[in-house]
């Protein structure tokens, strides 16, 4: 008798887990790219995940025939929604399933599905019916239309929420209105930011480090994309068929965590983009140990070969010179030089970095003249302050110069 074939080696294979980094692919990295990808992230969707795929396929196959694909991401649902999901792959080609492992949550179920997307334009909706699939179709002529994100809206003309209670449309306004005290610039841009019901072009987020919390992983589209130009699509927020909420108090702890995180990883962000300061610590580090190989450079130049002071001085700066260039090549700016290898690239930076600290040591000598014998300062604390302009330059311009352009030839 015939051993039936094993079940695992007829199913369709699921989409590997995607890992590592949150952080969604260029679009010039898709081998076989499509228009559009949704992700369906479900928990427990056991019951809705049929009703989902067929409805959605009879939506989109007309306007994006073989140009889209669905992507159910499911936390390794104790229902097996993964392996329901998985059933229907036969009779809908459009349909990818990946069941996720060891990590869980709707923001990071939404990322992992579009790391795993081929689509130019990406999107998100529940899994369970809450969000009428027709709305996409609006959303994607948005989109289409030059829009970068199209967001289904609860609070927009044709907008509004079913049959929630009192408390829980107090709870969102509420939510809604705290965002908009910590995190204004983004909160203030949209109608619903509690929306998990979106469409974003991959352009606006593609190679961004993401890094979620919760459940709002519009906020954390807004907060660390580039979106300029968003639509708004009004949707009412419908009853649910089967299963129930997952939303705990829990959410609504990551939801205050994750604002205030944006908010200081903005200012961060910000700040980090107009002055890297991480760099500029380790250029300081740098420094310091310049400092010291200068100072037992001229201890041995001066006290114990005899050399003239003035020789003394300019020969220990000189190596202490190629020190920090050494250090600063290697740690500092690394992550530049290593795209530009050669001894001639080499030496060409050396020779930039000995112009600029060269610069660097004629204006240190005019900043302590100016500041001592016109402003009458006291001439430590003129030196001080003068070091502590010198280190700037040197590192901004040294990082724009000669760093900054090897840099350009990667
Ligand atoms: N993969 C995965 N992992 N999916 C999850 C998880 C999870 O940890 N938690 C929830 N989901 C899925 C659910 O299966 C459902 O498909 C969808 O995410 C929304 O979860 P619900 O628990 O039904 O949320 P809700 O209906 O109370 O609120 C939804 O709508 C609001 C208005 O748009 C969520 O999308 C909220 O974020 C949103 O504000
Ligand atoms: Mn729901």
């Amino acid at each position: 008798m015939q051993t039936p074939p094993n079940l695992a080696t007829t199913q369709p294979a699921l989409l590997p887990q995607a890992q590592g980094e949150l952080c969604v692919p260029a679009q010039r990295s898709i081998a076989d790219p499509l228009t559009f990808s949704l992700i369906i992230p479900t928990f427990n969707e056991g019951g809705n995940v049929g009703a989902m795929v067929r409805c959605l396929t009879k939506l989109l196959d007309p306007v994006l025939p073989d140009n889209y694909e669905l992507i159910v991401v499911d936390d390794d649902s104790p229902d097996r929604t993964w392996e329901r999901a998985q059933a229907l792959m036969a009779d809908y080609p459009q349909l990818q399933v990946m069941r996720r492992q060891g990590e869980r949550g709707l923001s990071t179920a939404v990322i992992r599905g579009w790391q795993a997307a081929r689509g130019e334009i990406l999107g998100v909706i529940d899994g369970d019916l809450q969000h009428p699939p027709e709305i996409l179709l609006q959303l994607l002529g948005n989109i289409q239309q030059g829009a970068e994100m199209a967001i289904a809206s609860r609070h927009v003309s044709g907008g509004g929420i079913s049959e929630w209670s009192l408390f829980r449309r107090m709870t969102s306004r509420g939510a809604q209105l705290l965002g908009l005290v910590i995190l204004p610039q983004v909160v203030g841009r949209i109608s619903d930011p509690m929306s998990g019901y979106f469409l974003v072009q991959r352009s606006c987020i593609e190679e961004f480090q993401l890094n979620p919390a919760g459940y709002k992983i519009l906020l954390e589209v807004l907060g660390r994309g580039k979106v300029e130009r968003i639509a708004e699509v009004g949707y009412v927020f419908q009853e649910r068929q089967d299963g129930e909420s997952k939303v705990t108090w829990r959410q609504s702890v990551e939801y205050i965590q994750h604002l205030v995180r944006l908010r200081s990883r903005g200012r961060l962000e910000r700040l980090h983009q107009k002055f890297p300061i991480g760099r500029f610590l380790r250029f300081g580090v740098v420094g310091f140990s310049g400092l010291f190989v200068d100072m037992v450079m001229f201890a041995l130049l001066f006290n114990t070969l005899r050399l003239d002071v003035i020789l003394s001085t300019l020969l220990s700066a000189e190596v202490a010179l190629i020190n920090n260039f050494f250090w600063n090549d290697l740690w500092t700016f690394g992550d530049i030089s290593r795209h530009q290898p050669g001894k001639r690239q080499w030496l060409k930076r050396l020779l930039k970095f000995n112009v600029v600290c060269g610069a660097g040591i004629v204006l240190q000598g005019t900043l302590v003249g100016l500041l001592s014998k016109v402003l009458g300062m006291d001439a430590l604390l003129a030196k001080l302050l003068a070091i502590a302009i010198v280190v700037l330059w040197n590192f901004w311009i040294n990082f724009k110069l000669s760093w900054r352009v090897t840099d350009v030839k990667k």
